[in-house]
């Protein structure tokens, strides 16, 4: 019996890799691993939390004793590791839990995995990573697999720091690997602090939608799902030590999103003038103008295809948010609340 680790399978891209892994295959033992911060909910979870094949464990990635006593419980075959500071804008007010989780917490499980796999080859170590490590374009190019590193805001240079170690503990240690880097995900069980999921929530309680700067700035979105299927079939088949680009081919300026996202609210929910509610504010520092990514050409040659449109996907996300009133009130803790004051007040007057 094949067991596998989702480290930060209680957040956003997690849970609906450990909702599919749990489903499609009953008999692996699934093991999530998270710590439980402000962006990780067992609610998430709650549908598959008590499946017979499914085991969760509150754990700090950057706590490596705690790590091995997990390992010595539950020894993996595969690790799927998605467990991360993630808030760009977070990681502008406080870089260093950025380094503790992203980087320790990294390293620490790659250390216990080099220990504890020795002469393994037929093991996983799945890093789960952001085209944002390639750094910012200019109006036009793309990113592809050999575009060099040039991670530009604290989130993506500990992002960049944690693919160098996997890829040096698979050169040096010879631990089997993949690293994909994907594009601005959104979806259902987004942390309402990310553009899409505050727009939307923002919306619903008819508040300021913030903008950064002219709202030009231009991100590669794809539907959660459509990435959660292409790291299970890389995982499947994906060559090992190998990296991985996914992308939907969907760029978009932050304004038209918004705008799109207003329009489609006052036609769900019959109301006027949401765009009214948008609120231009001070932009973020450093802020990337452009992503834009070139899906890598072996993901198609294994069969793989985004199947969710925007328009698609938006729809689906607003109408989950608008249908899970009780999700958004259980994840907005008094931290966020911190947060979100020290983030806008200034900017929202
Ligand atoms: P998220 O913030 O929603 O979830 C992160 C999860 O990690 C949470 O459940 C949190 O509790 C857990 N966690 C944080 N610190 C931890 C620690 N020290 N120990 C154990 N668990 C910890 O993030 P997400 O959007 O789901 O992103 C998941 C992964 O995918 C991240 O590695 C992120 O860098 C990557 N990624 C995200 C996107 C995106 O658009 N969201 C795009 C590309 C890649
Ligand atoms: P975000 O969802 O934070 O993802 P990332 O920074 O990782 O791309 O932001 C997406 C884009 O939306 C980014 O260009 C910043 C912008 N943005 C706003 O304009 N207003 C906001 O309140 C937020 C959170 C983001």
């Amino acid at each position: 019996m094949l067991t596998i680790w989702v480290t930060g399978g209680a957040g956003f891209i997690g849970s609906h890799l450990v909702r599919h892994l749990v489903r499609q295959k009953p008999d692996c033992r699934i093991i999530t691993i998270d710590a439980l911060t402000y962006a990780g909910h067992l609610a998430n979870i709650a549908d598959v939390l008590h499946a017979s094949n499914h085991v969760f464990l509150k754990t700090n990635i950057a706590d490596a004793s705690a790590l091995r006593e997990v390992w010595d419980s539950y020894p993996p075959d595969w690790i799927f590791h998605l467990a991360a500071e993630s808030h760009v804008d977070r990681s502008i007010l406080s870089p260093l839990d950025f380094v503790y989780t992203n980087v320790v917490g990294s390293v620490n499980l790659l250390e216990i995995a080099r220990q504890r796999w020795k002469g393994h080859s037929d093991v996983l170590f799945y890093q789960v990573s952001t085209d944002e490590v390639y750094g910012s374009l200019g109006e036009t190019g793309f990113f592809t697999e050999s575009t060099p590193y040039n991670p530009r805001s604290p989130y993506s240079a500990s992002k960049a720091a944690a693919d160098h170690f996997v890829r040096a503990y698979g050169h040096t240690y010879g631990i089997p690997y993949i690293i994909s880097n994907c594009g601005n995900n959104y979806g259902p069980y987004q942390f309402p602090e990310k553009l899409i999921p505050l727009t939307i929530t923002h919306l619903i309680e008819r508040k300021p939608i913030p903008v950064y700067g002219e709202g030009k700035n231009v991100r590669d979105w794809i539907y959660v799902e459509d990435h959660v299927r292409a790291i299970l079939l890389l995982a499947e088949r994906g060559k090992r030590g190998h990296t991985y680009l996914i992308g939907a081919r969907n760029t978009r300026p932050n304004i038209e999103v918004v705008a799109y996202l207003c329009d489609l609210y006052d036609e769900i929910t019959n109301t006027q003038n949401s765009r009214s509610l948008i609120t231009y504010v001070k932009d973020r520092p450093g802020h990337d103008f452009r992503y834009a990514i070139e899906p890598s050409s072996h993901l198609f040659a294994l069969g793989w295809a985004p199947k969710v449109s925007f328009e698609e996907g938006l729809r689906e996300t607003l109408l989950w948010y608008l249908s899970h009133p009780e999700w958004i009130e259980a994840v907005r803790s008094e931290e966020y609340t911190q947060y979100y004051i020290q983030q806008y007040k200034e900017r929202l007057g």
